[in-house]
């Protein structure tokens, strides 16, 4: 029996897990997805061409990978079917080698509009939600009133689907929340959920599987299995900066829920970090930069989010959030995402621990949102040259490794690759 490897992002998001998983499926027979749904952008470049995955596992373009939608992740079928048109535009049969579990929750049009609901009643505490309905799904499917992909084919469907509807309808009444002039992709509550319905017949031409069977049986077989997360560590449910958090448990441990393994089946854990730091929407992030260093690296780096198109909030890298995501996930290996972006900078910072009220400290506290925490910073001197058709980890540049060098001593965790350009080919292995 083989165990199954983990690929996780260790800041707050869009570390370029997607890139990472694209890069390494070949050597996976089956890439699953174990949490999140379509808050996610998982963004990969090759050929010239960027595609952007929300719900799909990023092995999708790999057409002899099977590609597996586990227990623990939220399906929207409007999203899911836009992405297989999307697919599909670009000559991808998804319907060989996407698997789907059964017992994956649905995310519903008025699970969408309690999202809005919500974060307009928080007023100044908004999450900053990406409005894609997470939050009230993952609620409906703890409070057991979810309705799951099975469920689409009992014939009571209908009908457990408005009960849950109209329940979402009376929440949003009690919130003051105006129905009348709630869009989704600018359409009515009515229109979408016509679209919604529609889409579940594009979700019912994939296979519904029994995913903890099938999973467990992949590993019997000794495929190699590779779990791909979604956000990331510092948004988790139970340890990230609560509650300005995503609702489901992006940690290694939730793969072992969101896909029905182990824990003595859980393989390498490889976290993945840019070289510097980034956060969308609201919350804690200490190394944040609010000058021209922080605005330069929102616009070089691209930065601006693959779901809500909003800019990324930008900064320095964290070592005690790291050292936290390491020791939480017990991450194995890590992968350092665009250096690149920094290739300019005359001096890189590095924040090795926090000063809280006059303290120093290298955990993050319980307080995170609620005092002032001041990240200490050591400075490195830049590397002040392109990396473009450097073709080998040895070839970096020094200053640049000594900066890569100084994350491992930090984290205590080898770096297996770094990766200094959006393209696939531009992933250089230690
Ligand atoms: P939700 O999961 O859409 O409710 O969003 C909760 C928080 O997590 C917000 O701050 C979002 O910006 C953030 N978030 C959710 N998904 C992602 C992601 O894939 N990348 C980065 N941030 C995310």
């Amino acid at each position: 029996m083989t165990k199954i490897d983990v690929l996780l992002g260790l800041q707050w998001g869009d570390e370029g897990k997607g890139k990472i998983v694209d890069v390494l499926t070949p050597g996976y027979d089956v890439v699953a997805r174990f949490q999140g749904g379509p808050n996610a952008g998982h963004t990969l470049e090759f050929n010239g061409m960027k595609h952007v995955l929300h719900i799909i596992p990023s092995g999708i373009f790999h057409k002899e990978k099977v590609n597996l939608i586990g227990n623990g992740v939220l399906i929207e079928p409007c999203i899911f079917r836009q992405e297989i048109r999307d697919l599909e535009a670009k000559g991808v049969d998804a319907t060989q080698n996407l698997y789907v579990s059964k017992k994956a929750h649905l995310i519903l049009p008025t699970h969408r509009m309690m999202d809005a609901a919500n974060e307009q009643a928080k007023g100044n505490m908004k999450i900053g939600s990406t409005l894609k309905g997470i939050g009230p799904a993952y609620t409906d499917k703890i409070a057991r009133n979810g309705l799951r992909v099975g469920d689409t084919l009992s014939t009571d469907f209908r009908e457990r689907y408005l009960l849950l509807k109209e329940m979402h309808v009376r929440q949003a009444q009690t919130l003051g929340f105006d129905l009348a002039a709630f869009r989704i992709d600018g359409m009515s509550l009515d229109e979408y959920e016509r679209q919604w319905m529609e889409s579940l017949e594009t979700l019912k031409r994939f296979r519904f599987v029994n995913s903890e069977y099938f999973i467990n049986q992949c590993l019997r077989d000794d495929k190699k299995v590779l779990a791909e997360g979604a956000q990331a560590m510092m948004l988790d449910i139970d340890f990230g900066t609560y509650p300005f958090v995503t609702s489901s448990n992006t940690i290694t441990a939730g793969v072992c829920t969101g896909l029905g393994v182990a824990p003595s089946a859980i393989g390498k854990v490889m976290g993945i970090t840019k070289a510097y730091c980034t956060r969308v929407g609201a919350g804690p992030f200490p190394t944040e930069l609010f000058d021209e260093t922080g605005r330069q690296l929102c616009e070089l780096g691209h930065e601006y989010g693959a779901t809500t198109g909003r800019p990324r909030r930008c900064g320095w890298i964290d070592l005690p959030a790291l050292r936290y995501a390491c020791m939480i996930n017990g991450v194995t290996e890590l992968y350092v995402t665009k250096p690149d972006v920094m290739n300019d900078f005359e001096k890189v910072c590095m924040c090795i621990s926090y000063e809280i009220e006059g303290q120093q400290t290298d955990e993050i506290p319980f307080e995170y949102n609620t005092v002032e925490v001041k990240p200490c910073l050591t400075a490195y001197e830049g590397w002040q040259q392109s990396l473009a058709g450097i073709d080998a980890y040895e070839a970096l540049p020094a200053k640049l490794k000594s900066y890569l060098d100084a994350i491992e001593q930090q984290t205590g965790v080898r770096i297996a690759a770094v990766s200094i350009s959006p393209d696939r080919k531009d992933v250089l292995f230690k």
